[in-house]
């Protein structure tokens, strides 16, 4: 029997199977990370190998720099996930992969390690799109969590507002028309000169600063849910240089703080209109921009008024990282959902719904 057809029958033994433990792998981005996660809810172990200090110098992510770190790193990774978690490579069940969303060329990285494995494992190799992860990082936080619920999915690459209708069915309900939360973040960081990654940086500024600027904007899209953040984006640009010409001081902290009330109102908004409509009694928050705590804590508000559950990712399940690409890869074995072949590659975009 070949590999494929020897996988096709592991998987479905795995569908039913009691214990199922998955080695994940993860390199969309600048993370390089690796996890080993059973039956979707448990972590024994997870590894990341972050990139940050590197990238910073030029500040953003250098995709190829990036796919020459995840090389360089992705095996002392793998060493250090199975020295955590006390397994060896023939307890795996299966290699679970992020093919998309990300860069392509740190993607295939994980990818053809991911392949590697499964093959001379002789395990199903699973197929798992990135932003179905992140709503993953609530499973592994909250033991508890079954959907249905509504997702505010908000990432570097993702703003949208997600109706999970069960762990593999996914139905969007709006989402941004131009740029992320997240990009808005980190590009209103790069015109305050602080250093990369952004978000967590306006965050930090912020809370030393007032909300007592008035930038050029109004809210986009008033009666949708879907979301724009590239006019708040520009406006906050456009505010910073126009003092610059004038030789005014930039007052940082303020800036910062007026623009992140601005754009967590604007989430938090339209969060709780989507509840509305959906009668959605929980509220996942899922993404790097999640880990936000002024964002965290308006949501939480907002909740409590109006009677709903929220539940957001443990800090270091928020942002990119392995161990919530084995959790929903469990998901989808359960639902028959992901086995791939060994002629995956890696895309740089994926429908939240596919
Ligand atoms: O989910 P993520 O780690 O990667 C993607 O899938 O894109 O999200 C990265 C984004 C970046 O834009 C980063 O600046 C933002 O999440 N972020 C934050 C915070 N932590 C990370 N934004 C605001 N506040 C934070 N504390
Ligand atoms: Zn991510």
């Amino acid at each position: 029997m070949d590999y494929f057809e020897i996988a096709k029958q592991k998987f479905d033994n795995l569908r039913t199977k009691k214990d199922v433990l998955i080695l994940s792998v993860e390199s969309s981005c600048d993370e390089t990370a690796i996890a080993l996660v059973k039956n979707g809810r448990q972590v024994l172990a997870n590894a990341v190998s972050s990139q940050i200090e590197i990238h910073k110098k030029f500040g953003g992510v250098v995709p190829e720099v990036a796919s020459r770190n995840h090389i360089k790193n992705i095996t002392t990774v793998l060493d250090e996930t199975l020295t955590e978690s006390g397994v060896t490579l023939d307890d795996v069940d299966a290699v679970a992969v992020t093919y998309g969303a990300g860069l392509v060329g740190a993607l295939l990285v994980g990818v053809n390690f991911a392949k590697t494995l499964a093959y001379a494992l002789k395990v199903p190799l699973i197929a798992v799109s990135h932003v179905h992860g992140h709503i993953g990082a609530n499973y592994i936080s909250h033991q508890d969590l079954e959907p249905p619920f509504l997702c505010l999915m908000v990432s570097g690459g993702h703003t949208a507002l997600v109706d999970v209708r069960d762990y593999c069915d996914f139905s969007v309900l709006g989402s941004t028309v131009d740029d992320s939360v997240g990009e808005c973040f980190d590009k209103v960081a790069r015109v305050l000169g602080l250093s990369y990654p952004g978000g967590p940086n306006i965050e930090k500024l912020a809370k030393n600063g007032k909300k007592c600027i008035k930038f050029n904007y109004h809210t986009p899209l008033p009666n949708s849910l879907n979301f724009s953040f590239s006019g708040l984006k520009t406006a906050v640009v456009n505010y910073v240089h126009n003092l610059q010409q004038k030789n005014v001081q930039v007052p940082k902290a303020d800036i910062a703080c007026s623009f992140q009330e601005l754009a967590v109102e604007e989430l938090v908004g339209k969060t709780m209109h989507a509840c509305q409509k959906l009668n959605s009694q929980k509220l996942v928050i899922a993404g790097g921009v999640g880990a936000n705590s002024r964002l965290r804590e308006r949501l939480s508000q907002a909740c409590e008024k109006n009677g709903i559950q929220m539940f957001a990712p443990n800090l270091r399940y928020c942002t990119d990282n392995a161990a919530m690409i084995g959790s929903i890869a469990y998901f989808y074995i359960r639902a028959g959902k992901g086995l791939a072949d060994l002629t995956l590659t890696a895309v740089p975009t994926v429908r939240i719904d596919a």
